[in-house]
């Protein structure tokens, strides 16, 4: 099914890696691929965390993605969508934002701190001071470990948020994984080797490597994320029915792309 737009109502979204156009119709956020498969990587992302623990043993919630063929300006495009989950009255505040309205020395503070340890630190009790919400140091590391098993380098502020309504804060369901598993083909050629790709990849907000903010997190908060162990074919199970919207002659690279990438990250986060 094509989704047609009829409005040209742009969303502009400050992100570090530029702006994936987006919409909101009729109750679902639709963005389309920007850089490479943005959508196949959130669609396949949210497909994997259903195996996880995530709702059926922490507070927690993540935000499910599903692919779009979208005729945009009269160009067949595509994307993928997601059910708002505001719910009436309630905004998402991003941590950007909360820092800018209660702590505007935060990035001169968080410069400060001789240790990403300390900075890590910092930023999750700070958050959960803020807002009263006493597991967002959990919640944080929920998101570390997320982003480290599915390569997720952009996990910057604005990537990171709360909800409020009246005043009361309340954790927001995990969204945004589309820069996950290599699918930024500007930045992650296809042409080089998946593992050296994996290799130099650095995690947000704090440039470091992904294993680094893992043990740093689970070492001050404990280890949140449970995902039993991923096979090649569980993760090729769920990429068939993506793959079909992405040209045939990518769909092996992309699939060589995305087992590689997980079941590396897989490997080197059970050896922490
Ligand atoms: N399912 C959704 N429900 C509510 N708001 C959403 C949803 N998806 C996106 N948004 C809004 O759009 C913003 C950007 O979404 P995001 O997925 O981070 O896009 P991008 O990849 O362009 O950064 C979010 O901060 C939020 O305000
Ligand atoms: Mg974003």
């Amino acid at each position: 099914m094509t989704v047609k737009f009829a409005t040209n109502d742009k969303i502009a979204e400050t992100s570090s890696k530029g702006n994936q156009e987006k919409w909101r119709d009729n109750g679902r956020w639709y963005k389309l691929d920007q850089f490479g498969y943005e959508a196949l990587a959130e669609t396949v992302i949210s497909r994997l965390l259903e195996r996880s623990s995530i709702e059926t043993e922490t507070p927690f919630r993540f935000v499910r993605y599903q692919m779009e063929r979208m005729n945009v300006h009269g160009r067949e495009r595509n994307g993928c969508s997601s059910a708002d989950f505001l719910l009436p009255g309630e905004s998402i505040i991003t941590l950007a934002h909360l820092f800018k309205r209660f702590d505007q020395s935060l990035k001169e503070k968080l410069t400060r701190l001789p240790s990403d340890k300390q900075r890590i630190a910092y930023l999750a009790n700070a958050a959960a001071e803020l807002t009263s919400l006493s597991a967002f140091p959990q919640y944080l590391t929920m998101l570390f470990e997320v982003d480290g098993l599915f390569l997720n380098d952009d996990r910057h502020l604005n990537n990171i948020a709360v909800l409020e309504k009246n005043g009361r804060y309340d954790y927001c369901p995990i969204f945004d994984n589309g820069a996950g598993l290599l699918s930024n083909t500007q930045m992650a050629p296809m042409d080089i080797e998946p593992a050296a790709l994996v290799r130099s990849a650095k995690a947000r907000p704090f440039q470091t490597t992904f294993n680094r903010q893992i043990i740093h997190a689970r070492n001050l908060f404990g280890p949140q994320l449970r995902m039993p162990k991923l096979t090649e074919s569980d993760i090729i199970e769920e990429l068939h029915e993506p793959l079909q919207y992405y040209a045939e002659r990518d769909r092996g690279i992309i699939t060589d792309r995305v087992c590689q990438t997980i079941l590396l990250r897989q490997k080197q986060q059970s050896q922490e």
